[in-house]
């Protein structure tokens, strides 16, 4: 267990260290459960401060085992060590002086994967946020920044490989079958984001030429055998060197860059410098092994830590509530990058797919917290969607408000100004306001007000006056320990198109102001006057989702079929169809709760089948279009009392519907949207597939049997093929004899990969209905199952209580009161693991009472167990607040 206390730690608290650490010299003797750590550490005391105070380091779980001042024995009673905690008094008043710490760890019973702990046989670490407390004793905070020279000493046959960040010192053998290497890393660094990596990996290599000509060499480690499977990550790396030197003009800044790819890991991968760590998961891909999302997934994350070189490692963080200025940066660049790489429009709709699924829920339930927040408890616990996708949100909203070229011109002198910092928001706001010159005072209540802002819209036309009139009134909800909130600066992206379908330009606009096609919302309410609009206009709100709000804007089914129709932007398109699909889900929810039949308005099914036939659209947005709003975001658009059974049934009968009256299109399109020769995973491709399979899905709906999805499931030469016959058979037809034998095909074929087997794990977790939870305490007794390995919890336990409603939801409460027992177990071993799933609880208000007390009751269970970390009584007491 942590032994912290977990204190509530304030922003408003923040001070400076009162020591100034210079270098770092470590040296590490490996040892799988007796490692030593040394480390010379050179301070000196910052100018100005008490000449008496002592240096306290932070530690977690660590025992001392040597301390030497200037190299010379440390008399006893000149300091005291805890496990949290070394504290050194009597030190100089101004000279540098060097400080030796030994430590004596062991990395093979580290099972909270924080600090050194052995995967799979290697030696690895994961540094961020606190996890080199558990290393050494260290000034473990991201404003302490030193070079690091790392010398590394293991058993050679075991260890052949010894990495950490940095430049390749040198390396020789070291007796008695050992060897030893050295790395230095110039570039001064936090030490979340120090790495080491030893062990026996196989590797691919290439090269890279910096946009100065410079040549980096590029090596991706991954278990022996697959390396082949590292080739689409070593691609798209190569794609992220280049494109950050052409749109943010930055340069990679070492000889080498390498990435590491373990099995097992709590996130999804780390920036660490120079020497990237990865959940295997987002590296791996091959076509029979990794769907078109995996591909893509790993283009994302391997960009996105690449990009962290710049925005998070040489400007970082002053203090961890500024997490957001590194991660929701990154996540807009990484965003950028895929949009670029891929189709713009069908990118950012998967985004706000995303966000409003998981970021919404997160924002409007008792986890809500700002993008910059002001208090926590655990750390861990705010590597949330919120910090990464709203922050992204945020910083997106900044380069419209600014325009492309200002937003640059603020994106340079941040990286001038900064470089080499550990810097605040307020610091990364100010560029973009001196390079502009435009007040961001109000704007920046986005990084300071949690909740997702209400918009609501309503418009009048004067034909008389040939003016329109749009009011729009902003509420931003009460969220925790924030009741009051002032109205914010909302960009929206607005269009106002003609009953033919042209889009209009008033004359002018009044009351507001409007700028290219950006009306800036700033009051609690304001009324915009559209002047020189001949006839009624249709209004396109929010186009690309310019502002991550909820918009209430009553708008007629004919309306949304025109915006559907003849939107230029296409994100727009696809939320009028989304915006005419919810009425008819949210109604046949309803309509299911009472018993009642469920039809489905025409326009709607129309609209839809149209939007899927049209070949001037490309096959991924018709996909899109096609994958009808979740059941959570039924629930959430439903608001409360929710009952996922209903919500489930009367999804289903709405699909059927569309099934049946595009039942000849979905078929056309099955047999049209082939994509002929040898697997490739770009984009177009994979749109070919994505819109094939939502046929499939459609007609198998229309047909009522699982034959068609069991030929497609024989048929596949892909795993995206695969994966979506497999999905089709168990959830739709889960007790027929072709998912059974689809099923047990599968895990057959591919039992010797694990992280095929998760998706096995995840597709059965899945499946509808109260009977899933026995499936999934079977699934559990599966020897494929390893409760110590986060991605298969994750798979199994995981997307059991995040995605899977009516079977998690069960009107019996025994889904959460599973869920409350699993996570104890996890967290005895793994906290940060065991709070991230707990988080699956955070809407468990909005259920109706039968199942809301269920839930209370399975929370309280977990808060009254007698040990828990500080990571799940944060997360638990938080969600019962
Ligand atoms: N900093 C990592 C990223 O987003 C995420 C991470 C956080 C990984 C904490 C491990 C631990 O790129
Ligand atoms: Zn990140």
């Amino acid at each position: 267990m942590r032994t912290d206390t977990g204190q509530v730690i304030n922003l408003a608290d923040y001070q400076p260290t009162e020591f100034v650490l210079e270098r770092v010299d470590l040296t590490f003797e490996l040892d799988p459960t007796e490692t030593k750590v040394e480390a010379r550490l050179i301070f000196h005391r910052r100018e100005g401060v008490d000449p008496k105070a002592p240096l306290v380091l932070d530690g977690d779980e660590l025992t001392l085992s040597g301390l030497l001042f200037d190299q010379m024995e440390m008399p006893a009673d000149q300091y005291t060590a805890t496990p949290e905690s070394l504290t050194v008094r009597d030190l100089p008043a101004s000279d540098p002086f060097e400080l030796t710490i030994t430590t004596i760890i062991n990395p093979e019973a580290n099972t909270k994967l924080m600090g050194l702990y052995r995967t799979g046989g290697i030696y690895c670490t994961q540094c961020e946020a606190e996890g080199f407390r558990r290393i050494t004793y260290f000034l473990d905070r991201p404003d302490v920044l030193a070079p690091y020279t790392v010398n590394i000493i293991a058993e050679k046959a075991a260890n052949p490989l010894l990495l950490s960040n940095g430049n390749f010192l040198g390396g020789a053998g070291y007796g008695e079958g050992k060897h030893f290497a050295a790395w230095f890393d110039p570039h001064p660094k936090p030490s979340y984001l120090f790495a080491l990596v030893a062990g026996d990996l196989g590797v691919i290599e290439d090269s890279f030429t910096t946009m100065s000509g410079r040549e980096v060499a590029l090596k991706i480690y991954v278990e022996h055998g697959k390396e082949p499977r590292a080739a689409y990550a070593m691609d798209a790396l190569k794609r992220s060197m280049k494109w950050d030197e052409e749109v943010f003009g930055r340069e990679y800044d070492l000889d080498i860059f390498m990435i590491v790819a373990v099995s097992d890991f709590n996130m999804g991968a780390m920036e660490n410098k120079g020497l990237n760590v990865f959940n295997d998961k987002y590296v791996l891909a091959d076509p029979e092994t990794a769907t078109d999302s995996d591909y893509a997934n790993i283009e994302a994350i391997i960009a996105h830590e690449y990009f962290h070189n710049w925005t998070g490692n040489r400007i970082t963080c002053r203090d961890w509530f500024q997490l957001c200025l590194k991660e929701g940066l990154t996540v807009f660049r990484d965003h950028e990058f895929s949009a670029d790489q891929r189709s713009r429009p069908v990118k950012r709709i998967a985004e706000v797919r995303h966000l409003k699924s998981e970021q919404f829920p997160e924002d409007a339930g008792p986890l809500a917290h700002p993008v910059r927040p002001t208090k926590y408890r655990e750390i861990n616990n705010f590597y949330t969607t919120t910090v990464y996708e709203k922050g992204s949100e945020v910083t997106r909203m900044i380069a419209t408000l600014l325009g492309k070229e200002t937003f640059k011109k603020g994106m340079d002198l941040y990286f001038d100004r900064h470089d080499g910092q550990a810097v605040t928001i307020e610091d990364f706001v100010k560029c973009f306001k001196d390079a502009s010159g435009r007040d961001l005072t109000q704007f920046s209540l986005w990084y300071h007000q949690a909740g997702t802002p209400l918009v609501t819209a309503s418009g009048s036309y004067d034909a008389a006056a040939k003016a329109f009139s749009l009011s729009l009134e902003q509420m931003i909800p009460a969220t925790p320990g924030q009741s009051d909130k002032q109205p914010m600066h909302i960009p929206l992206n607005l269009q106002l198109f003609a009953e033919d379908g042209a889009a209009i330009a008033p004359t002018s606009v009044e009351s507001a102001e409007y700028t290219g096609t950006i009306l800036h919302l700033t009051e609690r309410t304001q009324t915009a006057v559209f002047h020189g609009i001949q006839t009624r206009p249709v209004i396109s709100i929010n186009r690309s989702f310019s502002a991550p709000i909820n918009l209430h804007f009553d708008q007629s089914p004919a309306d949304l079929a025109l915006l559907a129709r003849h939107e230029t932007d296409h994100f727009a398109c696809w939320q009028a169809l989304t915006d005419l699909a919810l009425p008819n889900l949210l109604k046949a929810a309803r309509d299911a709760r009472e018993g009642n039949p469920v039809g489905c308005e025409t326009t709607f099914v129309d609209s839809l089948v149209a939007a899927a036939a049209d070949e001037s659209l490309e096959p991924a947005f018709r996909a899109q279009a096609l994958a009808l709003p979740s059941e959570a975001d039924i629930a959430r658009e439903l608001g409360g009392n929710n009952d996922p059974d209903a919500i489930h049934a009367g999804r289903q009968a709405v699909m059927k519907q569309v099934a049946d009256a595009g039942r000849d299109t979905f078929a056309a399109l099955y047999h049209s949207m082939t994509t002929p020769g040898t697997f490739s995973p770009d984009a177009t491709s994979a749109g070919r597939r994505a819109l094939r399979n939502a046929a499939l899905t459609y007609l198998s709906y229309a047909e009522n049997s699982p034959v068609r999805a069991k030929a497609a499931f024989d048929a596949a030469n892909n795993m995206t093929d695969l994966l979506h016959a497999l999905t089709l058979l168990a959830h739709r037809f889960p007790d027929s004899a072709e998912a059974a034998e689809a099923l047990s095909t599968f895990r057959d074929r591919f039992s010797e990969n694990a992280l095929v087997i998760d998706k096995w794990f995840s597709v059965q977790a899945t499946i509808p209905g109260g009977g899933t939870l026995d499936r999934v305490l079977k699934l559990m007794e599966n020897p494929l199952f390893k409760r110590t390995n986060p991605n298969r919890v994750r798979s199994l336990v995981g997307t059991y209580a995040f995605a899977n409603p009516t079977g998690f939801g069960r009107a019996d409460g025994e889904g959460y009161r599973f869920l409350a027992r699993e996570i104890l177990d996890i967290d005895r071993r793994n906290p940060q693991l065991a709070a991230r799933i707990l988080t699956s609880m955070r809407s468990w208000r909005s259920l109706e009472p039968v199942r809301q007390d269920h839930a209370r009751a399975a929370l309280l269970e977990i808060e009254r167990a007698a040990e828990l970390s500080t990571d799940v009584r944060d997360i638990v007491e938080r969600t019962l607040k």
